[in-house]
């Protein structure tokens, strides 16, 4: 196992460049299994989530081949299941479940099972493959679905579902008739995604919105696609240059998908302008304290939540942190509160005190988020930070530790022996 080590204290300052987005990419990778041929897909984030995602694509039998881009080769079909060892390692394993269905109107899925943030069911997902005529049957933990006739419905999703809309979106493209789907994830994924679609051939109305139109359409074919750039490591980057009261340019930054988060940093005292593609980010001093509440895009994202605390723990004043999405997702909580933090939680809610500073800590990552909060804690905190349990990092963010380093933070991977 490695490990990061980071002596904190220093001020970044430098450029940095964004990466492609995970999420946006994920589901993309997944929807080349709707049109047989050759897709290349630029500005993939070379992780280990990406990893995952090609090895459950070669596993349904295509070819995957990296070069500056991804390639994938859809002309054949070797299985129509997501294996419960790739979903145990990647939920987001169930994005094939919604192109299988379309494309061969079967598909066998490893129930994803409770992760570290929550008890994360799909049940949403297959309540609407059923209202477009699959038949669903569980067995042995894996959810078998099959369609004799796969048909537009009208979905309404009880509450928003990011990846239960992508599914739905791509089993919808290619099914008979028109699909409505309410109360839509509003997500730029999901947009992505949707421009994609569209681009193969696909008939996809509304997307950004929270109602979709998808008309069904007979065969897809495949176009290259630029994913978009990664919000949520764009976000982490603003508050590196604001913890640590540093000075960052943030190439290919997202602004549009950013507005929330920007407009609360800028309320907490941080100076941020955007030129063209490039964000200026300053920190300056403790920030003032700001409440937050995690909400489905536009709102201010969960996987921003835990850098969001980071960030508060050394505010001038009390902040109170709200989470609405998942259930579980304060686990940095105890960490940062290892590193001098004063955090006290009840329920979904954090009331963050703000405190003069971090001390440096051994700690221990518990999900993809809760460690890049725990970074940026590590860059602010007098002293020196392990970060035991990277591999949650690894999952999502391509080269964090790099690009730091590039802009003056001191943060090495080590062999861990523990
Ligand atoms: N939910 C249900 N039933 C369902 C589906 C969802 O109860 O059938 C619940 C979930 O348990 C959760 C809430 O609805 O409490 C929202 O979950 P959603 O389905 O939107 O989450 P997701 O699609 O599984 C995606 C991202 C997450 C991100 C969330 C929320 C991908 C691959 N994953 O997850 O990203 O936090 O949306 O924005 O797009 C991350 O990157 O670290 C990450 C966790």
């Amino acid at each position: 196992m490695e490990k990061l080590v980071i002596q904190g204290g220093r001020p970044v300052h430098g450029t940095v460049k964004v990466s492609g987005s995970k999420n946006a990419a994920l589901p993309i990778i997944a929807s080349s299994l709707l049109a047989a041929g050759s897709h290349t897909l630029h500005n993939i984030p070379r992780l280990r989530d990406i990893g995952t995602m090609v090895r459950l694509m070669e596993h349904i039998g295509a070819e995957a081949e990296w070069g500056d881009s991804l390639t994938i080769r859809t002309n054949r079909f070797s299985a129509i299941e997501a294996p419960y060892d790739l979903v145990k390692t990647m939920r987001a394993s169930v994005l094939v479940l919604g192109p299988l269905v379309g494309q061969l109107r079967r598909a066998r899925v490893s129930l994803p099972g409770g992760c570290a943030i929550g008890a994360r069911p799909i049940d949403m997902h297959l309540k609407a493959l059923e209202a477009m005529g699959a038949k669903i049957e569980l067995k042995e933990g894996y959810v078998e679905v099959f369609a004799r006739h796969l048909h537009g419905a009208d979905i309404t999703f009880n509450r928003v579902t990011v990846t239960g809309t992508e599914n739905i979106m791509m089993a919808a493209v290619l099914a008979d008739g028109t699909t409505t789907i309410h109360n839509a994830a509003r997500e730029p994924e999901v947009v992505d995604l949707a421009d994609h679609l569209v681009a193969m051939g696909a008939v996809v109305e509304g997307a950004g919105g929270d109602r979709i139109v998808i008309h069904g359409v007979d065969e897809l074919t495949p176009k290259p696609h630029t994913v978009i750039s990664d919000r949520i490591e764009a976000g982490t980057m603003l508050m590196a240059a604001g913890i640590t009261g540093g000075e960052l340019s943030i190439e290919n930054f997202p602004a549009a998908m950013l507005e929330t988060l920007v407009t609360r940093l800028k309320d907490a005292g941080m100076s941020i302008t955007v030129e063209g593609n490039v964000a200026h980010a300053r920190g300056g001093g403790r920030p003032r304290g700001i409440n937050v509440a995690t909400a489905p895009h536009p709102g201010f994202a969960t996987d921003l939540q835990a850098q969001f605390m980071a960030y508060m723990s050394i505010a001038n004043g009390t902040s109170i942190i709200t989470e609405t999405i998942f259930e579980n997702r304060f686990m940095h909580v105890p960490e940062l509160m290892r590193m001098g933090a004063d955090i006290a939680i009840d329920g979904g809610i954090a009331v963050v005190k703000g405190v003069a500073s971090l001390k440096g800590a051994p700690v221990m990552a518990t999900d993809l988020r809760a460690s890049a909060s725990l970074v940026l804690a590590g860059l602010a905190a007098e002293g020196t930070t392990e970060l035991r349990r990277i591999y949650h990092l690894d999952r999502g963010y391509e080269r964090i530790e790099a690009k730091l380093r590039e802009c003056g933070a001191r943060i090495e991977r080590q062999e861990d022996a523990e």
